[in-house]
């Protein structure tokens, strides 16, 4: 395979780009991810601020998130629209259990308020993160095949809106290498995958505010231990059941959160990580301690296959 030359990439993309966005108004959506990130930066550096950068606050999303994108692209000189729509997701999401259901209504929800954003700021052009692992993921059918203009509920015929990929030929490596190339800092050019979805993927059963509220605890104390350890994805999950334990010397039924952290080159086969003992004690410590409802804590030592690297 040819050499990637990153700066020669950004130059012909943006030359390619120039007359086709022709100085109209596009908007993107970024959720603080390497991809949307990396297609929001480079379309910005042609569009400037004809681009309208939106944050669909969902609700699902990591502690401190909305503002850890908003202060990396305004290093950058992007402002970044923030749109609080957590409420919106709960009410939609409240009562579902099944993974495959929680997903699409997910999904549905997160284009109605995308479609929402495309009308209000009149965008020409919607800017989209897909990289070609996710066209091949979806061509086997790993990953449900989804007309996005459909989904949000625009005809292109009405709008004119057109959507925009520039990222679609490139592999995870190399976005990170144009992600490196335009400015962004290593939290995002080095960052973890984190699913669509976010943390509604690591709660086993119906995702309610109080269940948001103790799997991003959680999720922090993991990512900050595991912080220096190589891998390719670290996270905690919350079951649905429960389990008895000691609390204040009395037997309590409280919540049970499980630890995974794997390695894989491309997310399709992965090993569980050697975490060591005293570590993973360590976060044992801390999630019981930090999250009292917590009463068992479970590392999870299962390759993919047969399972998978989520739970949901
Ligand atoms: P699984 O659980 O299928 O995950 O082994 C493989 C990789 O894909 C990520 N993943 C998702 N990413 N939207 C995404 O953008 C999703 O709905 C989704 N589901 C799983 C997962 O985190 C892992 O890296």
């Amino acid at each position: 395979m040819k050499k990637f030359n990153v700066k020669k990439f950004i130059e012909e993309k943006i030359r390619e780009l120039k007359p086709i966005l022709n100085g109209q108004k596009a908007i993107s959506a970024t959720s603080g991810g390497v991809d949307s990130t990396t297609a929001t930066v480079l379309v910005h550096r042609v569009l400037r601020d004809k681009l309208k950068v939106i944050f669909i606050d969902d609700g699902l999303m990591r502690q401190d998130e909305s503002q850890f994108v908003r202060d990396i692209l305004k290093n950058l000189g992007i402002d970044l629209i923030i749109l609080n729509k957590a409420k919106y997701f709960f009410k939609n999401l409240k009562g579902i259990i099944d993974p495959e259901e929680k997903r699409k209504k997910f999904r549905q929800t997160f284009y109605e308020v995308l479609g929402e954003a495309v009308k209000k700021y009149r965008a020409k052009f919607l800017i989209q993160g897909t990289i070609a692992a996710d066209i091949i993921e979806t061509k086997k059918g790993i990953k449900t095949q989804h007309n996005v203009l459909e989904q949000i509920g625009i005809l292109p015929e009405k709008f004119g809106l057109k959507i925009i990929e520039p990222l679609k030929d490139l592999f995870k490596p190399q976005v990170r290498k144009v992600a490196k190339e335009l400015g962004l800092p290593p939290s995002i050019y080095a960052r973890m995958p984190f699913p669509g979805p976010g943390l509604a993927t690591r709660i086993i059963g119906e995702v309610t505010p109080q269940k948001v509220e103790i799997i991003r605890k959680a999720t922090k104390i993991v990512e900050e231990e595991l912080k220096n350890i190589k891998k390719f994805q670290a996270f905690a999950v919350l079951f649905s059941d429960k389990a008895t334990g000691l609390s204040k010397g009395k037997r309590s039924f409280g919540d049970i959160i499980a630890i995974r952290c794997v390695d894989s080159e491309d997310a399709l086969r992965a090993k569980p990580s050697r975490i060591n003992f005293n570590k993973l004690m360590r976060i044992q410590k801390r999630i019981t301690t930090e999250i009292p409802s917590v009463v068992k804590v479970l590392y999870d030592i299962t390759p993919k296959p047969p399972s998978t690297i989520e739970y949901v």
